[in-house]
C-alpha cells in the first residue's frame, strides 16, 4: 500500500496473477482430500446434470413409436431409463449438496486463516507502516475485503468451476452425438472466450476504482471517529460532513460504474451466446443438409444437441454472472497480499537470541537516526548509561527525546552506529526478549475499552487481582479507582475518556510497574498529574524504581532534579550533561530551562 492520504487512491504495485490464486488456495492445503473430493464431485454433478438429456434422447429414439411402430418391450426400458433419469437426479442434487458443504469448509478455511495471517503481519509490521497510513485502509483489508473472499469461495467458486465442467463437457458430448458439430463448438468458445476475458478485465478495472474508493471512505470515517473531540470542538461537524458525503459520492459513482458494467455486460453476453449458438447450429444445419446426410441425425439427437446447447449457453450465462464476484475476489487479493508481502522495517535475525539483562546498562555508539531519508533528527550520538541509573532527558519540542527511547526498544531501526544492552546489540536479539525486558511508557498513554482491573493486568495476563491493586498503589491510583462506580470494574473507553488525563497516566504506570521490567522508559509520564500527586510518585523513583535502569523524560523540571544525570537533548544529539547542581552551575541550556520555569 503506497503512502497515502484518505483522499489518494491507493496504487497496488502487485497486480493480481493466477500465482495468487494458487497461495490463496494453498491456504487450505491440510484439506487436499477435500479438494479432490470436491473436484470429483463437481464434475460428477456436472455430468450427472447431463446424462438425464441422454436418456431424453434415448426414451425419443427407442421407445416413442417409430413410423407408427411401437418397439418391443416398451414398458421395461421405459421403466429403466425413467428410473435411472430418477437415480441421477438424486444423484446429482446428492452431489451439489456435498459440494456445497465441502466448499463452504474449504472458503471458511481459507480466509481464516488468511485473516490470521494478515492479523500476524500486522502486528509485525514496524510503526513506519502506520505512520504513513490511514488505519481505516488498513482496517477494511482485515474485514471487508477478507470477507468477500470468503463469500467467493462459499457461493461462487463451485458455481464457475462447475460451469467450467458443464461447458467441457457439454462441448464434448455434442460432438460425441455429432462429430461434425466439433466445428459449431470451436466457433462459439474462442469469441466468448475472448468476449469473458474482456469482460472480466474492465470489471477488475472497475472493482479497483470501487475498492479505492471506498477504501478512502473508510479511513475519513475511522480518523473522523479518533477525533471526535476535536472535531467537536472546532465545530467541524458540517465540514465533515461535506467531505463524508463527496467521499461517498466518489464512491457510489465507481458502485454505479461497475453496476452499468454489470449491466450493460451481461444481456450482451446472453445475446451474443445464444446468438453464436444459434448461428453455430444453423451453420451445422446447413452443412448437414448440404452434403445429403440429415438422414443419419436422428430425432433423439437434435434433441440432445439442443438441449446440450441450451445447457452451453446457460453454464456460460452463470460464468458471466458470477464475473462480478470474480473480479471483486481478484481486486481484494491484490490488496491483501499486498500486506502480506510488505517485509517489515525491523527483522529479526535468523540466530537472534534471547536477551538477558544481568544489569542493564544501554549504550548508543555512534547512532544516526532518520524517520525520513535525508532528515536525520540524531547525529553520530554516544551515550553510556550505567546499570541502574536514573537518566533524564530535557530539551526543547522536537529535540529528539522521544525519538531517543524509542529506538532502545528497537521501534525504529537505526540508520548507521549501534545501541547495546549489557554490550549486546540489540539487532541480535529477540524482539520479544527486548521488549520483556524493556518497560515503555509513552508520551501518549492508551487504554483500552474494558475494566480498570484488566487494563492493569495487560502488562502480565497471568497477574492475579491483588497485584493488580498493590501496582495501582504503589502509583497512588487505588483511591481514585475505589472512587469510581465499580472500582477496579469499572469499564473504561479505548481512548479512557471517563478518566482524567492524569489518571489515564497512573494507570498507565501501574500497568508498566505490574510488568517489572528491567529498564524502564517514562516519557512524560506523570506531566498531567497534580503537583502533590507527583511528589507521592516521585518517591517511586527512589524506592519502587531504584536499581532499575530508568529513562525519564519530562517538560516539568521538578520531575527530574534527583536523577543521576540529565541530558540536554538537542541539534541532534547532546548538548549538556551533568546532575541537577552541575548544570546549574555551569549556567548553561539546563540552567536557561531552569530559568524559565
Ligand atoms: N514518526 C515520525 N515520522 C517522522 N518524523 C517524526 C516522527 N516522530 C517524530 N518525528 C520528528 O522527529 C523529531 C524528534 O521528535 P521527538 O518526538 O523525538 O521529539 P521530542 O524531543 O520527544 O519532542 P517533545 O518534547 O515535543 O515530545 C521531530 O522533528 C519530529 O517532527
Ligand atoms: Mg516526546
Amino acid at each position: 500500500m503506497s503512502r497515502n492520504l484518505y483522499y489518494e487512491d491507493e496504487l497496488i504495485e502487485e497486480k493480481f496473477n493466477g500465482f495468487m490464486f494458487k497461495r490463496l488456495v494453498e491456504y487450505a492445503a491440510e484439506y487436499k482430500m477435500e479438494y479432490i473430493k470436491v473436484t470429483a464431485l463437481m464434475i460428477g454433478a456436472s455430468f450427472l446434470s447431463l446424462v438425464p438429456a441422454a436418456i431424453n434422447m434415448k426414451i425419443i429414439n427407442e421407445v416413442l413409436p417409430q413410423n407408427g411402430v411401437v418397439p418391443d418391450n416398451v414398458l421395461g426400458i421405459t421403466v429403466l431409463l425413467l428410473s435411472l433419469w430418477f437415480t441421477l437426479s438424486i444423484g446429482s442434487v446428492l452431489c451439489d449438496f456435498i459440494t456445497s458443504k465441502a466448499s463452504t469448509t474449504l472458503g471458511n478455511t481459507i480466509v481464516c486463516k488468511l485473516r490470521e495471517d494478515l492479523f500476524r503481519k500486522l502486528m509485525e509490521l514496524s510503526f513506519d507502516y502506520y505512520d504513513s497510513r490511514p488505519t481505516g485502509k488498513i482496517l477494511i483489508r482485515i474485514t471487508n475485503y477478507t470477507d468477500e473472499i470468503a463469500d467467493f469461495f462459499i457461493n461462487d467458486m463451485t458455481r464457475v468451476v462447475q460451469n467450467v465442467f458443464i461447458m467441457i463437457i457439454t462441448i464434448i458430448c455434442i460432438c460425441l452425438v455429432e462429430v461434425r458439430m466439433a466445428g459449431m463448438a470451436i466457433l462459439v468458445s474462442i469469441p466468448l472466450g475472448i468476449l469473458l476475458w474482456v469482460i472480466a478485465k474492465a470489471l477488475h478495472q472497475c472493482m479497483r476504482n470501487d475498492r479505492n474508493k471506498q477504501s478512502n471512505r473508510t479511513a475519513f470515517v475511522a480518523e473522523d471517529i479518533n477525533g471526535l473531540e476535536v472535531i467537536k470542538a472546532f465545530n467541524r461537524e458540517a465540514l465533515n460532513d461535506e467531505i463524508f458525503v463527496e467521499l461517498s459520492d466518489k464512491f457510489h459513482k465507481a458502485f454505479m460504474q461497475t453496476t452499468r458494467y454489470r449491466e450493460l455486460f451481461f444481456p450482451l453476453s446472453f445475446a451474443g451466446v445464444r446468438i453464436l449458438c444459434s448461428v453455430a447450429m444453423y451453420l451445422t444445419a446447413l452443412f448437414i443438409i448440404s452434403n445429403h446426410i440429415g438422414a443419419e441425425l436422428t430425432l433423439g439427437a437434435l434433441v440432445i444437441i439442443t438441449t446440450y446447447m441450451q445447457r452451453f449457453s446457460n453454464a456460460m450465462y452463470v460464468m458471466c454472472q458470477r464475473l462480478q464476484s470474480f473480479t471483486n475476489m481478484t481486486a481484494n487479493i491484490e490488496r491483501i497480499f499486498e500486506v502480506l508481502d510488505t517485509e517489515s522495517d525491523i527483522v529479526e535475525k535468523k540466530d537472534a537470541k534471547e536477551l538477558e539483562i544481568p544489569y542493564g546498562s544501554v549504550e548508543f555508539q555512534d547512532v544516526t537516526f532518520s524517520y525520513v531519508n535525508g532528515i536525520s533528527v540524531l547525529e553520530h550520538l554516544d551515550l553510556k548509561i550505567e546499570p541502574g541509573q536514573m537518566i533524564a532527558l530535557v530539551g526543547p519540542t522536537g529535540a529528539g527525546k522521544t525519538t531517543i527511547v524509542s529506538l532502545i526498544s528497537r521501534f525504529y531501526d537505526i540508520d548507521s552506529g549501534s545501541i547495546r544492552i549489557d554490550g549486546t546489540d540489540i539487532r541480535d536479539v529477540t524482539l520479544e526478549s527486548l521488549r520483556h525486558r524493556i518497560g515503555v511508557m509513552m508520551q501518549d498513554t492508551f487504554l483500552f475499552r474494558g475494566e480498570i482491573i484488566e487494563n492493569i493486568r495487560f502488562a502480565r495476563p497471568e497477574a492475579t487481582d491483588e497485584e493488580c491493586i498493590e501496582a495501582a498503589k504503589k502509583v497512588f491510583a487505588h483511591d481514585f479507582i475505589m472512587k469510581k462506580p465499580e472500582g477496579y470494574h469499572t469499564v473504561i473507553s479505548s481512548q479512557g475518556l471517563e478518566l482524567s488525563g492524569g489518571e489515564r497516566q497512573l494507570l498507565s504506570f501501574a500497568r508498566l510497574l505490574l510488568a517489572n521490567p528491567d529498564i524502564i522508559i517514562l516519557d512524560e509520564a506523570t506531566s498531567n498529574v497534580d503537583t502533590e500527586t507527583e511528589k507521592l510518585v516521585q518517591k517511586l523513583f527512589t524506592t519502587v524504581l531504584k536499581g532499575k535502569t530508568c529513562f525519564i523524560i519530562a517538560h516539568r523540571l521538578s520531575t527530574i532534579r534527583n536523577a543521576d544525570r540529565i541530558l540536554y537533548i538537542d541539534k541532534k544529539g547532546i548538548l549538556e550533561e551533568g546532575n541537577h547542581e552541575d548544570l546549574l552551575e555551569k549556567k548553561g541550556y539546563y540552567y536557561q530551562l531552569v530559568c524559565h520555569q
